[in-house]
């Protein structure tokens, strides 16, 4: 029965191909006025140098198999819409060293390693809520990230126009370029662990790093003294960083996925990892059909309204064979729905013996408007969905493997609270998103001393 199941979805993938998802209804698409220079665009692109390569996307499988089998620990932060005007690479060393810094910490908290993944260099589609926005009068269609749309509001701006996918495709270039010089150029070199300068973080957090830093050292010092050095130990001097973004816009997915030349197989070339957002991911639409028939690793954005038989379907869609690692489960409840929805999911997961990773987007669901106006997410509200994450998985016996961020290294006032204290009237200071409010880099850090407690304690 279980080989019946497994032929049956063979026989599914095998009807699929890079552009079958255009046969099916789609949600939370630009309309684009001019469907020749949308065609040009896509035939642009497809002739452009894939972004990354099919081994590497081998080998952040193989790394969150380590997760799933509750071996490694998945860190996944970034951007909520990376933009085109924000774009430097002063901006992308400050989030690419935050993300350092908050695995170094959940590293030498939990002894496990941690898999870096990026909402970076091609986070540029935003599905939302509303098609049109209408201010003073006047209606237009929503900003859906840079990738589509303008955020000025105006009509020119807010026209869907297809030549910004090449452009976003050139900043992810230049942003994948610095990535990975940043990676094994020296920068992530771990013995610099204290240059990885601290500049606003408030003083209590600034302590606690430094003293993990002098930690690391020692531990450096030993190892060397044992014999192990930069030489035969790359990963003192250099990290794996990986890129992801939400799959939204198919036109620029579809025109970059590939099939690898060594082992065959189709890959989403545009990055290491993909998402389905929480309003695409209905079975027999265009996203899923899309996702079914790539052999990248791909996240599913899972809200309150999920049934667990509709999961189920969901998971043998996606991942037929049922491999380790190719599915990440990424709830995002609200810390007040996380307690009621989750166990059941988890306990209907496991009885259908779906191998998947859990991880846990705190942000999401906890997103208001302050009282001046800001969308925005508190710290505290975060940091209970994240527990409660942890003891609902803890209960449950699963294993709780990550964790889904929006943020930046930048001193942006975009959420409330963390060590410095942010308030509803600090908003305004420095309100820069183009979508939703990120952590800055200390409230990062200070969620990732958190962290490490509920992992040192689920650890034992
Ligand atoms: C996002 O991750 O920016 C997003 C839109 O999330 P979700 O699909 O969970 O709403
Ligand atoms: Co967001």
């Amino acid at each position: 029965n279980q080989q019946e199941k497994i032929t049956n979805r063979m026989i599914m993938k095998k009807e699929w191909n890079k552009n079958s998802w255009r046969k099916f209804n789609i949600k939370q698409q630009p309309s684009y006025n001019n469907s020749n220079a949308l065609k040009l665009v896509e035939e642009k692109i497809n002739k452009l140098p894939p972004l990354i390569f099919a081994g590497e996307v081998r080998s952040l499988k193989r790394k969150l198999e380590k997760v799933s089998l509750g071996e490694a620990f998945l860190l996944q932060g970034g951007d909520c819409a990376e933009s085109f005007s924000d774009f430097s690479a002063n901006n992308l060393r400050d989030s690419f060293k935050v993300i350092l810094q908050m695995s170094a910490v959940l590293t030498y908290a939990s002894s496990l390693p941690v898999v870096k993944v990026g909402r970076m260099a091609g986070q540029f589609a935003k599905p939302r809520s509303e098609d049109f926005e209408e201010k003073n009068g006047i209606k237009l269609p929503s900003y859906r990230g840079d990738i589509i749309n303008d955020i000025k509001f105006d009509e020119i701006s807010r026209q869907p126009d297809p030549n910004r996918m090449l452009d976003a495709y050139s900043q992810s270039a230049y942003a994948l370029n610095l990535i990975r010089a940043f990676a094994s150029g020296g920068f992530a070199d771990l013995e610099k662990v204290h240059n990885w300068n601290l500049d606003f973080v408030k003083k209590g957090t600034q302590d606690k790093y430094l003293d993990l830093a002098n930690s690391i050292t020692d531990a450096l010092k030993f190892m060397k003294a044992c014999g192990f050095n930069q030489q035969n130990v790359p990963e003192f001097k250099q990290v794996e960083f990986y890129t992801s973004h939400e799959a939204l816009l198919l036109n620029y997915e579809e025109a970059l996925t590939r099939e690898d030349s060594l082992k065959g197989g189709w890959y989403d070339c545009s990055a290491h990892m993909l998402w389905i957002g929480e309003r695409t991911r209905d079975l027999g639409e265009a996203h899923v059909e899309f996702m079914r028939g790539i052999e990248n690793p791909i996240g599913v954005k899972i809200g309150p309204s999920v049934e667990n038989d509709y999961l189920i379907k969901l998971l043998d869609t996606l991942n037929p064979e049922n491999e380790r690692g190719k599915i990440t489960l990424i709830t995002r409840m609200g810390s007040e729905n996380i307690y009621d929805k989750l166990p059941n999911l988890i306990k209907r997961v496991r009885e259908n013996q779906n191998n998947v990773i859990w991880s846990c987007d705190p942000m999401h669901a906890n997103t208001y408007k302050s009282s001046t106006g800001y969308k925005t997410r508190s710290f505290d509200k975060i940091l209970s969905e994240i527990e409660a994450f942890f003891n609902v998985h803890h209960q449950e016996g699963s294993f709780p493997g990550g964790i889904h961020l929006e943020l930046t290294g930048l001193d942006v006032t975009e959420c409330v609270g963390g060590s410095q204290k942010i308030k509803e009237e600090n908003l305004s200071d420095r309100y820069h998103t183009h979508c939703d409010p990120r952590l800055n880099a200390s409230q990062g850090l200070d969620l990732a001393f958190k962290l490490s407690e509920f992992l040192k304690l689920k650890r034992g």
